[in-house]
């Protein structure tokens, strides 16, 4: 008698539970061309596990498909092929839900939390649903960019938490690609919310890009003058494109994803009691509860991405010296130019940074030192003087965000090294804008 009743129970309690997933892109700008493809290919990934289009947000400012220096306009392309017929366009079908100017981490936080006010598309997960969220761009420490604000680490853990609290999930997984994606959970993320999290690079180190000119930017004979892709993310979904999915768990495809980068550290945070969750409980539309068995690692006869990967800060400088060094005498001018000010903006981002350290050591520090790693205020206000003198940071000075952190840490106050950055500024951009427009 019970269990007639049980089963039907049981049943409808299955089906009624969803799988959602997030897929955010904080870049624009062609030399970013592999995260816009990455994204469009995560977006595959889990449509063709079959999450349903209405199920799935993507935010991507969408201004590389349609590029000018994209040799296949209208398509985006995650892995060079020798022969063009075997490319696959990522960009076929891929949705996208928020582009240009609505890309912002305020929209990406409520589309979490679905809150209508992001004025599109958002979650609508219950306490039963999983949801995945996949987030690739740059990034520095404590924080990740979007097209034109900054979304800090605070911020994105808070709301994690609030959406635990809501009870907006029954379990969440979180793949970030960034530079110093590690600095965004490490010692701030709980491990009792239901969250598992990996991450590209560790706290203090860029995340690479692969198949990168001169060798592997191709598509047939043609070549795209980038990369095509990010390691890490190629990584995991170059595993999960070939992987049973209701077989393999989080912690299987993050140890073969760890090994495949092998050029930035990948690391977990979160929930070590999700380690055996399917993939596919997050990745598709299915749950798999039960016991799970390990699926051959089949990352052995991968081609090794290594010659072609690249450190994300000097792929604009790449992307343009060999759309440059590539180029018809008559095409040249304009592109010698976007070159030279590429290389204008990293000399100056050096200059801009290590006067603001040497000018801000020269006094005391009027705080006492922190053992937190991150002081998130001082962080905020220093860097809201910095690209409100200096204009907003370029993918290549993102790195010198760890010296702020850093000298917030040792107790200079905000308004000190604040003064100094303004100096700084104006001393070095009179010649060149020193970061990106
Ligand atoms: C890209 O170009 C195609 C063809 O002209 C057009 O239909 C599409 O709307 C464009 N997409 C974007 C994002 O500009
Ligand atoms: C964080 O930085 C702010 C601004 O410099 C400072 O007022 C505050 O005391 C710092 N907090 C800690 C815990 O060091």
């Amino acid at each position: 008698m019970v269990r007639t009743f049980v089963l039907p129970l049981l049943l409808a309690a299955v089906a009624a539970a969803e799988h959602w997933a997030v897929i955010v892109v904080g870049s624009t700008g062609y030399w970013n061309y592999r995260h816009q493809a990455d994204a469009c290919h995560a977006y595959q990934v889990v449509r063709s596990h079959g999450i349903p289009e209405s199920n799935i947000v993507l935010m991507m400012y969408d201004d590389v498909a349609n590029s000018s220096s994209n040799p296949f306009p209208g398509q985006l392309f995650n892995k060079p092929t020798m022969h063009s017929s075997d490319a696959v366009d990522v960009y076929q079908n891929c949705h996208v839900d928020y582009r240009g100017d609505d890309v912002t981490p305020k929209k990406f936080l409520q589309v979490l939390l679905g809150d209508t006010a992001a004025g599109g598309k958002v979650l609508k997960s219950k306490s039963t649903d999983r949801v995945f969220v996949n987030f690739v761009d740059h990034g520095a420490t404590g924080m990740v960019v979007f097209p034109s604000h900054n979304l800090y680490a605070k911020d994105l853990v808070e709301t994690l938490k609030t959406m635990h609290e809501r009870q907006l999930y029954k379990e969440l997984v979180f793949y970030m690609e960034a530079c110093e994606s590690g600095s965004m959970f490490k010692d701030l993320l709980p491990e009792n919310i239901n969250a598992f999290v990996t991450t590209a690079a560790n706290e203090k180190e860029s995340s690479w890009g692969t198949y990168c000119p001169p060798v592997s930017d191709h598509i047939g004979t043609k070549l795209l003058g980038t990369c095509l892709g990010d390691l890490y993310s190629v990584n995991w979904m170059e595993d999960s494109d070939k992987s049973d999915l209701s077989k393999e768990t989080l912690q299987e495809q993050y140890n073969r994803v760890k090994k495949l980068t092998d050029k930035s550290h990948v690391l977990e945070f979160g929930s070590p009691s999700m380690h055996d969750d399917p993939v596919g409980d997050f990745q598709s539309n299915t749950d798999h509860d039960g016991p799970t068995f390990s699926s051959a690692d089949k990352s052995n006869n991968e081609p090794s991405k290594v010659d072609s990967s690249v450190n994300s800060r000097d792929i604009e400088l790449i992307t343009k010296f060999y759309q440059y060094l590539r180029s018809d005498s008559k095409d040249r001018t304009p592109l010698a130019h976007a070159l030279m000010e590429t290389i204008q903006q990293r000399e100056m981002s050096d200059h801009v940074f290590r006067d603001i350290v040497r000018l801000t050591k020269s006094s005391s520090p009027t705080l006492t030192a922190s053992d937190d790693p991150l002081n998130d205020s001082c962080l905020r206000h220093v860097n809201e003087i910095v690209e409100q003198h200096c204009g907003r940071y370029s993918d290549f000075g993102l790195q010198y965000v760890s010296h702020i952190v850093s000298l917030c840490n040792q107790g200079y106050d905000a308004s000190i090294i604040s003064a100094h950055a303004i100096t700084a500024c104006h001393r070095h951009s009179t010649k060149a804008r020193v970061f990106a427009p």
